[in-house]
């Protein structure tokens, strides 16, 4: 039946996504077969056959599926893969088939192939012969298919990828992870990204557009026209000019659509259609400026990964995370540390975020042993290329990112290696600045720093001042701060300043959010850096969303495991790793600002305190359900964008406190614990500004369901995400609770992915169970393709009155 409706859809694969001219570029995601070889998940390993990209290959057994598809989310997470990556099984061979019919009129046409994205070390043939390939899992790559095409009759595209183990930080996923589409062009058409927009000159009356086109093939002429103004202009080179523009900007974020037609033979023969915007960008010593206002950014780095959705990119799934990103005053994006999908690039354009585009975890000397070092010398440059040429036309990217922490900050054939980058960075596109981010001490001091246009720094916020006075005239911000750690809804007593204790065994981390690894801090003290010197143009936070792999602080060194200052819980711990053989369960992140599954923790609302200071707001941690804390000193913190705060047990004042000079969060370390209300009343210059207030709960008595979205479309993609609580009587989320909930669906939807936050869990992502995680869960429901109606979700667990919620497929 599954493999029907795949192939069904199959049938209507090569719909037209846009025909102009004689361009088609069609969808190419559906009817895969596909099969897994080398590493199997289940951890046994399988022979890969001889001939498998022949089209007589027999696939007839192989599984039928939709790309963009990631087979390390599948699982199972098996306790004896690496932590760091996500203990999922990513690793291995897996070859894509699809056969595919090409009309006879097709002859006498171009024809190419647009990969988004492979994971990774792929190679393509078509009917058996080879095509091309390209190693790097995150660079978008076309191959041309022409000399191996059969119009009129059925052709068969292969594809080998090879995800070697150790090859990456934190969890890459696995297969054609990205979307794909067939380009059918006449022999002259506009090269591939071959368009490239900038705005040169921009006043409030006027702007000048700069358009730049590559053309393949012999051609008449080439006209550009602006669609919204109907202004034309002709050449390679042409400048346009609009009259009172619509800017760009991060509250306005307009966009502008430039056509582009190719004439050859009298002929209009093909045609693009590229959107741009109008903005201007300016750095110096004093900051980044938008528009020639000055502009703090407020960013934080996000991995590719969507959570429970693995890699497999979905663009409804990369809205939600912007939109829970700027709700907390999130106003720029790190793309750590690849290139990102184009989707995510469309929807930072549209919703008005600025991002930084990197390229690169490693140059030539790598950090995993199977790593991208392996492709640098030979890749680096089409790589770094492919990445500038497909997003420099986006209004949201404001700088290039060569590399994170590389390895050759200290040497001076490093630095060689930096310029190059730099330069072919400026090549292609001469508009924006480069940077790097840097961990290196001495790289702001020792001839680095002049390989880069803009100098960020990771977590060194003592040095901001010295960097100023070496380097008086350099842009300057921190391009990865924080790093704190914590698990949504755990904490731990007694609360610890000391940043890098504080963990109270589980391997979870307590949400105080004082706990931070030895190299990193916990938020206040980048906000009292970036405070100190204003003239940092902000900084990016390790990380806005919680990620797949990395469990820091119980990822690859477990020596920190042992922290203990009692000896009892010293022996305790070595016992229970002794017991686990050293494999330790943690398989996802604990940096986020928000979860795996986008549930908020604490530490959200001391971004959007600092970030978004004109909300009135008010936070209280922790949760109040401590039944065997009666009588005993149970700290409470206050995040608030007021400037002091009342704090109230049961009625009673325990005092106001005051924020002082480069002080972020109030705290009343002394509060003695009584089950009830704890409400605490937020003033901002004398006035009352915000009020929160956290209760005692019940007992647990119901699952409640609600979804960020009740009317989605019935295009096969759209997503509603629903929450899962475990409440009182009242209605109040149960903190504590870990019920196990089971799910089920009517309707023209799937429940595609379920998930908790819990970064130690090994339930699987995709159930129809879950427990919930500290009175949370996850379900994502997909609708199908062209198939409208209600969609029922239901969720039982054992003593709960069952939840139940409506979803409206249009
Ligand atoms: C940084 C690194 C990130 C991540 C982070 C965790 O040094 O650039 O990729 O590993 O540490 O704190």
């Amino acid at each position: 039946m599954e493999a029907m409706k795949v192939w069904m859809m199959a049938m209507a694969t090569l719909v037209a996504v846009c025909a102009t001219a004689e361009r088609e570029t069609l969808r190419f995601n559906e009817g895969w077969s596909f099969a897994r070889f080398g590493a199997m998940p289940d951890g046994t390993e399988k022979a890969e056959p001889q001939g498998v990209e022949k089209a007589a290959f027999d696939d007839s057994a192989w599984r039928m599926l939709n790309v963009p598809h990631d087979w390390g989310i599948e699982g199972p997470f098996r306790a004896e893969l690496p932590n760091q990556t996500g203990k999922l099984p990513w690793a291995g061979i897996g070859w894509y088939r699809k056969t595919f019919d090409v009309p006879a009129s097709d002859s006498g046409k171009k024809v190419f192939i647009d990969f988004d994205g492979a994971m990774s070390d792929s190679t393509v043939w078509l009917n058996g012969e080879y095509v091309g390939e390209w190693p790097y899992g995150y660079s978008s790559f076309r191959l041309e298919l022409t000399p191996f095409l059969k119009p009129g009759q059925e052709n068969t595209l292969a594809v080998r990828l090879d995800n070697k183990p150790e090859s990456s930080r934190w969890y890459p996923g696995g297969g054609i992870y990205r979307n794909v589409r067939l380009v059918k062009t006449a022999k002259t058409h506009v090269a591939h990204w071959g368009v490239f927009v900038s705005t040169p000159v921009v006043s409030s009356d006027c702007a000048t557009v700069q358009v730049r086109a590559e053309i393949d093939g012999a051609y008449d002429k080439v006209v550009h026209e602006i669609v919204e103004t109907g202004k034309t202009g002709q050449g390679t080179t042409c400048r346009l000019s609009i009259d009172f523009p619509r800017r760009w900007d991060l509250d306005s974020p307009n966009l502008y659509t430039l056509k582009t037609t190719v004439f050859s033979g009298g002929e209009a023969v093909d045609e693009v259609e590229t959107p741009f915007g109008i903005r201007t960008l300016s750095y110096s010593a004093d900051g980044f400026f938008l528009n020639g206002k000055k502009v703090r950014m407020n960013g934080v780095c996000q991995h590719h990964d969507l959570g429970p959705l693995g890699a497999a990119v979905n663009t409804r799934a990369l809205e939600r995370q912007i939109e829970i990103l700027q709700e907390m005053g999130c106003n720029a994006i790190r793309t750590a540390h690849n290139p990102p999908s184009p989707e995510l690039l469309d929807l930072c354009d549209r919703m008005g975020m600025l991002v930084q585009v990197e390229a690169f975890d490693c140059w030539g000397k790598g950090k995993a042993s199977n790593d991208y070092s392996r492709h640098f010398p030979e890749w680096h440059e089409k790589d770094l290329r492919a990445m500038i040429k497909r997003d420099r036309n986006h209004p949201c990217v404001v700088m290039w990112s060569t590399g994170n922490e590389i390895r050759e900050q200290g040497n001076k054939a490093g630095h060689a290696i930096s310029q190059r980058l730099t330069d072919i960075a400026h090549d292609e596109d001469p508009t924006r600045l480069v940077t790097a981010g840097c961990n290196n001490i001495k790289a702001g001091f020792n001839g680095f720093q002049k390989t880069v246009d803009l100098f960020g720094y990771n977590y060194k916020p003592h040095l901001y001042g010295e960097f100023r006075q070496k380097n008086p005239k350099q842009p300057f911000y921190g391009s990865e701060t924080a790093s704190t750690v914590s698990s949504r809804g755990e904490y731990f007593f007694p609360v610890s300043d000391e940043k890098h204790l504080g963990q109270g065994g589980h391997f979870q981390v307590s949400s105080f959010d004082l706990t931070a690894p030895p190299w990193a801090n916990n938020p206040d003290v980048e906000f009292a850096a970036q405070d100190e010197y204003p003239w940092v143009f902000g900084e990016f936070v390790w990380t806005g969303f919680d990620y797949v792999g990395e469990p820091t602080p119980y990822n690859k060194d477990k020596t920190n495991l042992l922290n203990f200052s009692d000896p009892a819980e010293r022996k305790r711990m070595e016992e229970e790793l002794e017991k686990l053989g050293g494999n330790i369960p943690p398989r996802s992140s604990y940096f986020g600002i928000v979860d795996l599954c986008g549930f908020k923790k604490d530490r959200f609302y001391i971004y959007q305190a600092r970030w978004r200071p004109e909300l009135p707001m008010a936070h209280i941690l922790p949760h109040w359900n401590w039944p065997e804390r009666i009588g005993e000193g149970t700290p409470v913190h206050v995040y608030t964008s007021g400037d002091e705060a009342e704090l109230f047990l049961n009625g009673k004042s325990l005092g106001k406190k005051v924020k002082g000079e480069y002080t972020y969060r109030l705290r009343w370390d002394d509060v003695v614990y009584q089950p009830g209300e704890l409400k605490v009343v937020a003033y901002k210059n004398g006035k009352r500004w915000a009020e929160n207030m956290t209760k005692t709960t019940g007992e647990a008595a119901k699952i409640e369901l609600s979804a960020d979205r009740k009317v989605i479309a019935a295009d096969g993609q759209d997503l509603s995400f629903i929450t899962v609580q475990v409440s009182d009587e009242d209605g109040r989320l149960v903190p504590r609770t870990h019920n196990l909930v089971t799910f089920s669906i009517e309707g023209p939807g799937e429940i595609i992915a379920v998930g908790n936050g819990d970064p130690t869990s090994h339930e699987s992502f995709q159930a129809l169970e879950h427990k919930v995680f500290n009175g949370l869960a996850l379900v994502v429901v997909r609708s199908m393709t062209g198939d409208p109606g209600t969609i029922v979700v239901s969720a039982k667990s054992k003593e709960l009155i069952a939840g139940r919620i409506e979803l409206e497929a249009k």
